[in-house]
């Protein structure tokens, strides 16, 4: 997998992709992130990038033409399954998504800036609008790098252990039950006897019934629909 990210602030994305699991994903050759600099495609002597919004307003806007440009070269080189721009008014992210957007080839993200970009950006280039929730960042960039957390860890062979994707919270729109290690006694505190009798199918019950607890406890939006609540 690829995933290009077109950006006016690269280096909040550096951090990101040279820690954890990104990282070992890229090393193992699972997927190739790409961290574009927009001010490389500025085409005018001041490399500006931003400019006032017609109609007056306060903010700057991002400028449609090196957003074209870093686009449209991409483009030129591959075929992209999605074109995404992170803004808090997209659709609000959640594992579904990420689970889709882990299976195609080739994704182009575009992080927000300023007052946002050209709406002729969105309108021309843009298949698809992504929140990662109902709050404002300053930017799209750690949006950006939430989603491609969200999508990298899901490649199988990233995770050493692959069913551990699949035992996520809201993997089955269930929140992951607790999980516990050692020293089986610390302070007096003890880990549940079940985790340590050694009998799979009663510890299966049991992590399946803390899960339905806790989602009933804290999110039970999410059983509204759940085939485990019937
Ligand atoms: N850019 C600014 N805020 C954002 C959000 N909540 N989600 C995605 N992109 C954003």
């Amino acid at each position: 997998m690829r995933i290009d990210i077109i950006t006016a602030l690269p280096k909040i994305l550096q951090g990101p992709f040279d820690q954890s699991i990104l990282k070992i994903a890229n090393d193992k050759g699972l997927v190739e992130v790409h961290i574009h600099d927009l001010r490389e495609y500025a085409n005018n002597k001041h490399n500006s990038i931003d400019d006032y919004a017609y109609g007056g307003g306060a903010g700057m806007v991002l400028t449609i033409e090196p957003i074209d440009l870093c686009i449209s070269k991409l483009k030129s080189e591959r075929d992209y399954d999605e074109v995404i721009y992170m803004t808090p008014d997209g659709e609000k992210l959640n594992q579904n998504i990420s689970n889709g957007l882990s299976l195609v080839e080739n994704i182009i993200i575009l992080c927000g800036h300023y007052k946002g970009v050209d709406e002729r950006v969105r309108e021309q280039f843009i298949t698809r609008e992504i929140s990662i929730g109902d709050y404002v960042l300053s930017g799209g960039e750690l949006a950006a790098a939430v989603l491609a957390d969200s999508i990298i860890r899901l490649i199988p062979g990233v995770l050493n252990d692959e069913t551990s994707a699949l035992t996520d919270s809201f993997q089955d729109n269930l929140l992951a039950p607790p999980v516990y290690s050692r020293p089986a006694k610390y302070k007096g505190w003890k880990v549940p006897d079940v985790l340590l009798s050694g009998h799979e199918k009663n510890i299966e019950t049991w992590r399946f019934e803390k899960s339905l607890e806790r989602t009933r406890l804290r999110r039970p939006d999410l059983l509204d629909g759940n085939d485990a609540e019937k």
